[in-house]
Formats: C-alpha cells, sequence, structure tokens
C-alpha cells in the first residue's frame, strides 16, 4: 500500500472508484427499507465529495489543455446529472417498486462515467500532466475530499 501522502491522483480516485461500485452491489443487493436509506445516504456522501474534490483539483487544472478539453466538460455534464439522480434516489421511499430501477439507472450512468475516467481521460491527463504534478494532486484531492466531507457532515 502507498502511502497517501505519495498517492498519485490516479490511484486515489480509483481507489475511490472501488468504494462507490462496492456500495452499488451492497444496495442491488438490499432487501429492507432502512439498509437502503443507510447506504443511499453513504453514497451521497461518498460520491458527492469525490465529485467536487475531483472537479476541483482534477478536471479544473486539465480544463485549460485543448486535447482534455472536451471530455472534462462531458465528465461535468455526467457530475451534474448524477447528483440531481442521487437527488431523486434520496426522495424517493425505500419502499417504493420504483426504487431498485432508479438505482439501477443512477448505477449505469457512473459506471459509464467511470469507465470513461479511468480509460480515455486518465490517458490524456498523462500526456499533460507530470509526475510531480500527479502526487501534488493525489494530496490535493485528499485534504480537498475532507473539507468537502466536514462540510456535508455538518450540513446533515
Ligand atoms: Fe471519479
Ligand atoms: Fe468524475
Amino acid at each position: 500500500m502507498v502511502g497517501a501522502m505519495q498517492a498519485s491522483i490516479y490511484e486515489l480516485l480509483k481507489a475511490d472508484h472501488k468504494t462507490v461500485a462496492s456500495l452499488f452491489e451492497a444496495m442491488e443487493a438490499s432487501e429492507d427499507a432502512a439498509t437502503r436509506t443507510g447506504l443511499v445516504a453513504k453514497l451521497k456522501h461518498e460520491l458527492l465529495a469525490h465529485s467536487e474534490a475531483e472537479d476541483i483539483v482534477f478536471y479544473q487544472p486539465l480544463k485549460p489543455a485543448e486535447k482534455v478539453r472536451a471530455l472534462i466538460l462531458e465528465a461535468e455534464e455526467e457530475h451534474r446529472v448524477v447528483s440531481r439522480l442521487l437527488g431523486e434516489l434520496e426522495r424517493l421511499s425505500a419502499e417504493n417498486e420504483r426504487w431498485k430501477a432508479r438505482l439501477t439507472v443512477l448505477r449505469e450512468l457512473v459506471e459509464h462515467h467511470v469507465e470513461e475516467e479511468e480509460g480515455e481521460m486518465f490517458k490524456k491527463a498523462r500526456s499533460v500532466l507530470g509526475r510531480a504534478q500527479e502526487l501534488e494532486i493525489g494530496a490535493a484531492f485528499l485534504a480537498e475530499k475532507k473539507r468537502i466531507q466536514a462540510a456535508l457532515r455538518a450540513a446533515a
């Protein structure tokens, strides 16, 4: 395991993506309303902090680079839709027959988004960012995520 301070932004983003994937697994398997509601809250906490921190420390510095710009703009749109769907899932009773369908659509969108990030976007980002920047952005990501999670907890 790489020390947290030395982790590159790519490793950190991938680790978060795994956490989110396993939360989706658990949600898909869940049956009772209390478990579902708890998992939605957890997913929201993870996903919003991840997306927001990712946007600030990774997307924004990459955006001026011509070869990544279109991908970043698309990813920003996806973050916006993910956040909206997440809100809609949160507002839906876990007992509603629609709950699983709504979860599935959110999951598919997130999976598509993650695939593009870890594939095309990381590849292009690697041609823009040097090794020192990968680590620097990694450290900034951890700090930013911590700050956002504290704000989310305070608002909950
Ligand atoms: Fe991500
Ligand atoms: Fe993202």
